[in-house]
């Protein structure tokens, strides 16, 4: 007998394919809602796979229920939206899809800082708004880029692409990390610093860790004080590690620029959320990798460490290694 897989959104075609030569794959194909999270349950309780997404959340409670779960397949290089201990304490598979997306991502990453830098959104807007009425000197001016300070925090893959780009650009790049990369140093130029340091001496902060324990909540009032308030904070990282209530006044008194969100504490950020009703955040819907390459061989590295599971072997972006060991 086939083993059965549960996909939570539409993906790419291609992907689907690779898994229904080998599996009975169910999936749930409506593009603009997710899988309401009863059926979710319902089906972990029976799966042998489940592919998803960064916006499911994949906790003990359902883990527990499970019967047959023996990977569970994200289709993203983050996963704070799995409980790794529970699956690991389960013995349950968890893989991501790290490197595919780095260059996507570090594109996305930079354009959110040029448009937050040189008010791009607000620009058009004006525009279109018709308040366009004559050349003037100091129109919507911004913050240089070319030769600014960037203050990467999380120096991983994408942290490294990004600063690919910002040596494009002339800048002098700092970064704070868990620990020192001597190869981006060599490479890149960067030059490793406090997280103190890179607050105070930079021209954009830009986050890029991972999202855990110990980087939730990482850039609240104390941190936004350090910053200069020529400053830009960009965060295509997760929500969670900025406290967005003390990002609000920061803006609002003027501490810091401007900031470029790809990402929100609550996804879908709510409309009425107040960061929404400053012109100078520019906000995205969490499109960091969307790029449509990208996502498509995104989905086929998922569907590949899917399929490696439940053929018995170790996939290849396996997060939860230490279950070997078991
Ligand atoms: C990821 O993969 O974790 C990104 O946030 C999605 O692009």
């Amino acid at each position: 007998m086939k083993p059965s897989i549960f996909i939570t959104r539409k993906i790419p075609e291609i992907a689907v394919q690779m898994l229904r030569e080998q599996c009975e794959v169910e999936m749930w194909d409506k593009e603009d809602i997710p899988v309401p999270v009863e059926i979710l349950r319902e089906k972990v309780k029976t799966v042998d796979g489940l592919y998803c997404m960064l916006s499911d959340s994949i906790n003990k409670e359902m883990m527990e229920e499970a019967q047959n779960l023996k990977v569970i397949s994200n289709l993203a290089v983050g996963y704070n939206n799995i409980d790794i201990q529970a699956a690991s304490e389960k013995g349950i598979m968890v893989t991501n899809t790290p490197g595919v997306l780095n260059e996507a991502t570090a594109d996305l990453t930079f354009s959110l800082l040029m448009a937050t830098a040189r008010r791009i959104p607000e620009a058009s807007d004006f525009v279109r708004n018709g308040e366009w009425k004559s050349w003037s000197p100091m129109l919507l001016t911004g913050q240089d880029v070319f030769g600014a300070t960037i203050g990467i925090i999380g120096m991983g893959r994408i942290g490294e692409a990004v600063a690919r780009r910002a040596k494009g650009f002339n800048m002098n790049i700092l970064y704070h990390n868990r620990s020192r990369k001597e190869q981006a140093e060599k490479e890149l130029g960067a030059t490793y610093v406090s997280l103190e340091e890179l607050l105070a001496k930079s021209d954009f902060v830009v986050l890029l860790a991972p999202f855990t324990e110990e980087t939730k909540n990482l850039i609240a009032k104390k941190e936004l004080e350090q910053m200069k308030e020529t400053s830009i904070l960009i965060n295509v990282a997760r929500g969670g590690m900025v406290n967005e209530s003390d990002l609000y006044d920061a803006l609002v008194q003027k501490k810091i620029w401007a900031a470029g969100l790809d990402v929100f504490e609550q996804e879908p950020v709510p409309l009425d959320h107040p960061l929404l009703t400053l012109p100078n955040v520019v906000v995205l819907p969490h499109i960091g990798s969307a790029s449509i390459k990208t996502r498509i061989t995104m989905s086929e590295v998922a569907a590949s460490n899917m399929l490696q599971a439940l053929n018995g072997q170790v996939p290849s972006d396996l997060v939860n290694t230490n279950i070997l060991t078991r």
